[in-house]
């Protein structure tokens, strides 16, 4: 967003004349901002007519699949993440969903595919929070974009996990170890990139980013188990941690299936 602080709805309010009369404003607005095209500009403006979101700030995070703006709803700060429907990797979201009996039917095209994978994520994270997992807590899902719980404090994001200074190594691998197992045991959930990019350190570890984790039930279930178990256990091996074995975790998250 251009200026650190303006609010939403006036930016919207304005943003949106100008795409109703003028195309080239769309142009420019998807080169200045790259995910903030018409639809998403008006998905957002539905957000802040739902009274869920009054002001959105800069971007915490551009990454290849969505950016992550720093928001609020009156004084709560909340995370907001927005899906590209542009450069999406069509296929590989598509192996993520296929078979998920929690979305059968889907219309054709990218963006459909984009905001089934924007509640996909919305989804297991309310299925993660709900088997004691710590997670952003979920607020709220239009089309490609996500409301959550802010992790950090007044609009700076807490570290990752690999940038975090952690007061016992051997707690925080204890504590993941038992969220890969709750996830497993209780919500029948594999988050499928885990690893220390995808956890947050505001003094406790924090499991983000859900949009391509599976139900058991996916066919490469066991192997992104296991690779979940891999990267955690050498990035706390070589913390200096004595790990537990990786097949000894498996076996006693599947019960040796
Ligand atoms: N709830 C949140 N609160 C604060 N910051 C967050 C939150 N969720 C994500 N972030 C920040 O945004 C970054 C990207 O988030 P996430 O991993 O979910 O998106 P991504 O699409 O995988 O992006 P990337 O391609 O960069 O990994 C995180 O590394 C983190 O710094
Ligand atoms: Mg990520």
């Amino acid at each position: 967003m251009p200026g650190d602080t303006e609010k939403i709805i006036r930016l919207l309010d304005i943003k949106l004349d100008r795409l109703k009369t003028k195309k080239k404003s769309v142009e420019d607005l998807e080169t200045q901002e790259g995910v903030l095209d018409k639809f998403t500009l008006e998905t957002l403006y539905y957000l802040a007519k739902k009274k869920l979101l009054t002001e959105i700030y800069g971007v915490i995070s551009a990454g290849k699949e969505s950016n992550i703006y720093w928001a609020k709803n009156n004084d709560v700060d909340y995370a907001v993440k927005i899906y590209r429907t542009s450069t999406a990797n069509f296929k590989a979201i598509q192996n993520y969903i296929k078979g998920d009996p929690r979305f059968k039917k889907i219309r054709r095209g990218i963006r459909p595919l984009i905001y089934t994978w924007a509640l996909k994520e919305f989804k297991n994270l309310q299925r993660a929070l709900s088997a004691g997992v710590r997670v952003p807590k979920p607020i709220a899902v239009k089309n490609n974009v996500l409301i959550m719980e802010f992790i950090g404090s007044n609009g700076k994001p807490a570290p990752l996990l690999r940038n975090a200074v952690l007061e016992s190594p051997e707690k925080t691998y204890k504590i993941i170890c038992d969220f890969i197992k709750k996830l497993y045991k209780k919500t029948e959930l594999i988050h499928a990139d885990l690893s220390e990019f995808n956890i947050m350190y505001p003094g406790e570890p924090v499991i983000i980013d859900m949009s391509q984790s599976v139900l058991t039930s996916h066919p490469l279930a066991l192997d992104y188990l296991k690779r979940d178990i891999i990267v955690v256990s050498k990035f706390f091996r070589d913390l200096g941690v004595s790990v537990i074995d990786e097949n000894d975790i498996l076996n006693d998250i599947t019960g040796g299936v």
